[in-house]
């Protein structure tokens, strides 16, 4: 299955991204990043099309430009050769590929299809609670799976399993069985579970401070192109308005990799405690800790078992918990069919 390019993907937590190189492996292409002097970031292909050097083997020179390590040809940031070392004539008209970038919300996001596609796909202002310190204060990560981005994107919205992978962590009973609302609102997917009345999960059971189980809780969970998940997670006293609750807002955010591999990155922000950075610290450790202990052995253990069969291929018997992931996974297949029947119309 070919991969949805026109869309925004984050390529990086802006941090990782200091100075130096940074290479990834994204939607199957090796692209390079770096910092011009100004700081702002550049992607290139980083194949030299002299002969396929990686250059992100190269070193970073004057005019911010990628001088490749095997015959020192430079590449500047749009990706045109501005010098050849090897003799006096002027540079090669020859060229790697730049992608579209930009740096919002503490991350770096890449367009990966048309450029002129870009502006009518705008990433959404959704995850604007990852730069909002007033608000929210955050911890992220990022790891590999070595699976296909859907299955975890299945995860991420699947309620069902929290009992079963996650009973002592974020298994919640009354949250489980809690109803979910899907709805298909334009460009977004929304799954929301409301559950009053009931025990918290042990997670969220930590940071109830003022008040106690049992809880009014709730998950919602919002999907955007391509493969971006926001989900907003909380619980209040008994009756009382959500805004008095304790909140997360949590970005699951998953670049393909390849087509058996992807890129999660993971952001929590947290509505309380802002100052107590010891208990931000507590939070991300506990959020990798769930999704390396309890989820990724499990994704990776499903994509050994499909191995290159696609899943519908592969007939899976749904579930009607699986309303949220399938009618997100038929967007998906939709999307990708329109791009690739454009891609080929004359
Ligand atoms: S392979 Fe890059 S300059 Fe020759
Ligand atoms: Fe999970």
């Amino acid at each position: 299955m070919p991969f949805l390019e026109n869309a925004w993907y984050i390529a990086a937590w802006s941090d990782e991204l200091a100075e130096g190189k940074l290479h990834r492996k994204l939607l199957g292409q090796d692209i390079l990043f770096y910092r011009r002097r100004d700081g702002s970031a550049v992607a290139l292909a980083s194949r030299c099309p002299h002969r396929f050097a990686p250059l992100h083997y190269g070193d970073l020179v004057e005019g911010d430009r990628i001088r490749c390590r095997y015959h020192g040809l430079e590449f500047g940031p749009d990706g045109t050769c501005a010098h050849n070392p090897n003799d006096d004539g002027p540079p090669p008209p020859i060229r790697v590929r730049a992608y579209p970038l930009m740096e919002r919300y503490q991350a770096i996001w890449i367009w990966m299809g048309d450029p002129d596609a870009a502006a009518d796909h705008p990433l959404s202002d959704e995850f604007s609670y990852l730069d909002d310190p007033d608000r929210y204060a955050v911890c992220k990560g990022a790891m590999m799976l070595e699976c296909d981005y859907r299955l975890a994107i299945d995860n991420l919205l699947d309620a069902a399993h929290a009992n079963f992978l996650h009973d002592d962590s974020l298994g919640s009973e009354a949250l489980t069985r809690a109803k979910t609302e899907v709805r298909e609102e334009g460009e977004f997917i929304h799954a929301d579970r409301w559950a009053p009345n009931g025990a918290p999960s042990p997670f969220l059971g930590q940071f109830l401070g003022s008040f106690t189980d049992p809880v009014d809780q709730w998950a919602n969970s919002r999907w955007e192109r391509a493969s971006l998940l926001s989900v907003d997670a909380g619980a209040t006293a008994l009756g009382v308005d959500i805004a008095e609750g304790i909140r997360f807002r949590a970005a699951h955010l998953l670049t393909p990799q390849t087509q058996t591999s992807c890129h999660y990155f993971w952001a929590a922000a947290r509505n309380f405690s802002l100052d107590d950075e010891t208990l931000t610290q507590q939070i991300a450790a506990a959020t990798d800790h769930i999704f390396t202990t309890e989820d990724k052995w499990m994704l990776e253990g499903q994509q050994a078992m499909l191995g290159d069969t696609d899943f519908w291929a592969a007939r899976p018997k749904l579930l009607a918990g699986d309303h949220a992931a399938v009618a997100v996974r038929r967007r998906i297949d939709r999307l990708i069919e329109a791009e690739q029947a454009g891609a080929a119309a004359p």
